[in-house]
């Protein structure tokens, strides 16, 4: 009798459990009235843990009973915001934000639990609490978003944890109380997407060099609807890291391709700032323009990456860039590869290049301006060609010559 009406708690316990991961659990951390933090996600987790005959997984789905613990905050000096959401007995999960100039990142992503809990963990050899952690997380946005990831993803804690979100939509350093209206899309919600999660750089620590990346096309819209930024680009990066499995210094090769690439983008007077989002890769491009003398320059780049084959998440910048000089209204071209160093360990390999910030006349790119090495490579062929052209002339001549004078000579017999 005990033990039906046991199953039978089970039964509806595991039912609203199930319930409780189909919809939303929201968050909110506030220092005093204004809210910093907002998350609106589902979440399970698989957790294994070792009983006396061996080891038993277990899911724990986050459900409605679980409340913004004691731990919250929203940061001040030094101390970077951090939502805990604190469920059960003694188990919580842990985002601990950090941003910079343009974006915001999960920069921590822990989970908290108690194997002393025995309705979640039944005959737990361990009677500890367990943290687990990691910087991978590749949950990031632009500042003033909604990061939103409706699709399913997993990140794994060490090798007993994989915490999996879903209908993600959340928000720190708010600007309002309010979620953003504009979001952030991660690259796994974009339709052309979902199919081929397996060629991601952090399943591949040591990807062959790849070969030439496909040109993928980039736009941003100002306020009034009208583009102020159009590109055409193939990227790939070279990243020199520390790597996890080689235990060494390596440099990663990673072309992006374009149609597991989201981008978003701001236009302000002087300023064209186009975000790049490619699995945990995060790229940023600022163009700035000269007012006096109306030409603009590329003058940032801000990588950030998370790969998992990565000793620590790689973060580089540089804001003193002269490269891609154009006159405005114009747009600046380069067909041939060029090769842009940010930093020591960050350099931009590009392809098939056209970029045009700032005035555009519609929606397409203006009068092309060309970088000096397809000058160069223009020159080959009027040279090639200059020089055949010589040749024929020459031998023309000669030959005109030749006949003259064989003519002549045989006048004279
Ligand atoms: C919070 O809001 C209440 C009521 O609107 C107001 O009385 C209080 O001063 C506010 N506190 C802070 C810290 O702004
Ligand atoms: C861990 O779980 C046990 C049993 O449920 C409980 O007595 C204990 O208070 C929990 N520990 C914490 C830190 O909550
Ligand atoms: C990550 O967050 C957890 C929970 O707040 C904390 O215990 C841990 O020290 C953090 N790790 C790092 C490297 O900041
Ligand atoms: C865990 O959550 C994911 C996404 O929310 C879902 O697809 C999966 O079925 C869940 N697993 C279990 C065992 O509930
Ligand atoms: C975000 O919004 C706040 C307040 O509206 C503003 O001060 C800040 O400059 C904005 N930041 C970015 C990167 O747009
Ligand atoms: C924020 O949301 C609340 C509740 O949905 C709404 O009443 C309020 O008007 C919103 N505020 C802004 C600034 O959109
Ligand atoms: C994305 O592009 C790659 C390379 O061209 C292609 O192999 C893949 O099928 C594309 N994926 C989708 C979902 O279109
Ligand atoms: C938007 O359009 C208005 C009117 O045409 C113009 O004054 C304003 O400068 C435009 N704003 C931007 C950002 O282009
Ligand atoms: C990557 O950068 C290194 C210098 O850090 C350079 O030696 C190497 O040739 C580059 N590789 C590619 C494919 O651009
Ligand atoms: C990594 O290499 C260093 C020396 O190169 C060595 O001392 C260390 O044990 C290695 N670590 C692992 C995990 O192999
Ligand atoms: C803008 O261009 C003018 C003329 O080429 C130059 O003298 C000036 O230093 C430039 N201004 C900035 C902020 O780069
Ligand atoms: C801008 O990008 C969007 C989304 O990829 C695309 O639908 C649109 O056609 C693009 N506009 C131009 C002018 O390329």
């Amino acid at each position: 009798m005990s033990r039906a009406l046991r199953a039978a708690a089970l039964a509806a316990a595991a039912l609203l459990g199930w319930l409780a991961v189909a919809h939303a659990v929201s968050f909110e951390v506030k220092d005093g009235n204004s809210t910093c933090i907002k998350a609106e996600l589902s979440a399970n987790f698989s957790i294994t843990y070792t009983t006396a005959s061996g080891t038993k997984t277990v899911i724990v789905p986050l459900t409605d009973s679980a409340v913004v613990g004691s731990g919250s905050s929203c940061g001040g000096s030094g101390v970077s915001p951090e939502l805990l959401a604190s469920f059960g007995d003694g188990h919580s999960l842990g985002l601990v934000f950090s941003k910079d100039d343009r974006l915001y990142r999960v920069l921590n992503l822990s989970l908290t639990y108690n194997l002393s809990d025995s309705t979640i963990f039944p005959l737990s050899s361990k009677k500890e609490i367990v943290t687990l952690e990691t910087k991978a997380t590749g949950i990031s946005a632009q500042l003033n978003t909604t990061y939103r990831c409706l699709s399913s993803s997993s990140i794994r804690l060490g090798s007993e944890v994989t915490v999996t979100f879903s209908d993600v939509r959340m928000e720190a350093y708010m600007p309002s109380a309010n979620l953003s209206s504009k979001e952030t899309v991660c690259s796994a919600d974009f339709p052309a997407t979902t199919a081929a999660p397996t060629q991601s750089p952090t399943t591949a620590p040591t990807p062959p060099a790849p070969g030439n990346p496909e040109v993928g096309s980039y736009n941003i819209t100002n306020v009034n609807g009208s583009l102020c930024l159009l590109a055409n680009m193939g990227l790939q990066l070279n990243v020199t890291y520390f790597s996890k499995s080689q235990n060494k210094t390596v440099k990663g090769i990673v072309n992006l391709q374009p149609n597991r690439t989201s981008f978003t983008g701001s236009c302000e007077a002087a300023t064209v700032t186009l975000v790049l989002m490619y699995d945990l890769t995060n790229l940023s491009f600022t163009f700035t323009l000269n007012d006096t003398s109306n030409k603009y320059h590329l003058s940032a780049v801000n990588v950030s990456a998370a790969w998992s084959d990565m000793m620590a998440p790689f973060t580089v910048s540089n804001s003193s860039l002269n490269y891609l000089q154009g006159t405005q209204g114009r747009s600046y071209m380069c067909t041939a590869e060029q090769t842009l160093p940010v930093t020591n360990t960050f350099s931009l390999n590009t392809f098939k290049l056209q970029v045009q910030p700032f005035k555009m006349s519609g929606n397409k790119f203006g009068t092309a301006e060309e970088c000096q090495m397809d000058k160069d490579n223009m020159l080959i062929p009027i040279v090639v060609g200059a020089a055949l052209a010589g040749l024929v002339l020459i031998v023309l001549i000669a030959y005109l010559i030749g006949r003259k004078r064989s003519h002549a000579g045989y006048q004279t017999i």
